[in-house]
């Protein structure tokens, strides 16, 4: 309860103008850059160069969200696809999550899913993979729908989504789409969301996280466990130890400046790791939601502040 009050509150404050206008105006320099690996795209491959030497995969995120502007979703469409050659042009150990508000799917969903569209069919290409990330409640059906479509044209190879243990219908959602080695990530969930649709205790969430993740892996299915818990993580690998579940069938998942002891150490121990890289110059919410997970990062960007 504690921690959704405090998680609201931030993200409450954070849409407040002035404390936006404070970060837009200063922000890689009050620690973004933390959290978001650069702005450019040459400078974020070099960031993901770097990932791949310490033996880490990388999954990029071109931010941006709730586009309301047909021409900038298709320009983002565009931005997402020319990422394929240049992952492969590099031989980078990297893949795409996307968000499908970034895409138009609050402007028409048609058009969001001819985005897409573009967007796996430029993965198929590059033999590459696409993940859609999962944004607030508002979208979670029309998430799935646009998935559902997606993963009948082109295979749980090419298109993967996530699901949050936060949300009441996850594990249903989880065992519909389950069959078949569909790929999910799990993740505990980010935004804002009221009691009538999520789980308010921690508790509830970390348990319901487990559950899902095993039943997934039974059900046959291919699992990213995305999460710095540590205790999650190590109640995984020994069920997968004691189910026999191969370590192709699931990989971990971590965001760019989160527990990187603990990314190294599964590294280190022959899991696959994969970083979570967002960049771009629209990191403004996705970095709200880092500081609300953990509002002790709040001393983090003051002690940038007060940097001289
Ligand atoms: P939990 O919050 O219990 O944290 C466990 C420990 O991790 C903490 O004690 C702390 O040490 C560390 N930690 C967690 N967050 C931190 C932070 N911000 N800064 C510093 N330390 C931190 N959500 C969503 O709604 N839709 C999505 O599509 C995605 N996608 C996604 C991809 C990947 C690869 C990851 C890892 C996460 C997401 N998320 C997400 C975010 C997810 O829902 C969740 O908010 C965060 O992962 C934090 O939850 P944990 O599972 O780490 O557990």
């Amino acid at each position: 309860m504690k921690d959704r009050l405090l998680r609201k509150s931030v993200l409450t404050i954070a849409e407040f103008a002035p404390v936006r206008w404070l970060f837009l105006k200063y922000g890689m320099k009050l620690g973004v850059d933390r959290f978001v690996a650069a702005e450019t795209l040459p400078e974020t491959l070099e960031k993901v160069r770097g990932l791949n030497e310490e033996g880490m995969h990388v999954t990029l995120d071109y931010l941006g969200e709730n586009v309301l502007d047909s021409g900038q979703a298709e320009e983002t469409a565009a931005i997402i696809s020319s990422l394929f050659p240049a992952i492969q042009q590099l031989r980078l150990q990297a893949n795409v999550s996307v968000k499908l508000t970034q895409l138009g799917l609050r402007i028409d969903r048609a058009s969001c899913l001819k985005h897409m569209e573009r967007i796996v069919s430029e993965a198929a290409v590059s033999r590459s993979f696409v993940r859609i990330d999962m944004e607030d409640s508002t979208v979670t059906q029309e998430t799935i729908d646009v998935f559902r479509l997606l993963l009948r044209r082109f295979g749980p190879g090419r298109i993967g989504l996530v699901l949050q243990s936060y949300l009441y219908r996850s594990e249903q959602d989880a065992d519909q789409l389950g069959a078949g080695g569909t790929n999910l990530r799990i993740v505990k969930g980010a935004y804002r969301e009221s009691p009538d649709v999520a789980f308010p205790d921690k508790r509830d969430v970390d348990a319901a996280y487990t559950r899902i993740v095993k039943a997934h892996l039974t059900k046959g299915g291919y699992a990213a466990v995305a999460t710095h818990d540590p205790e999650i993580i190590d109640t995984i690998i020994r069920f997968s130890k004691d189910k026999g579940i191969p370590r192709g069938r699931f990989e971990f998942q971590m965001l760019y400046g989160i527990a990187g002891d603990l990314q190294r150490d599964l590294v280190r121990a022959g899991y696959l790791v994969r970083i979570y890289t967002p960049f771009g110059r629209l990191w403004y919410p996705y970095f709200t939601r880092r500081i609300a997970e953990r509002p002790a990062n709040l001393w983090f960007v003051a002690k940038h502040m007060l940097r001289p």
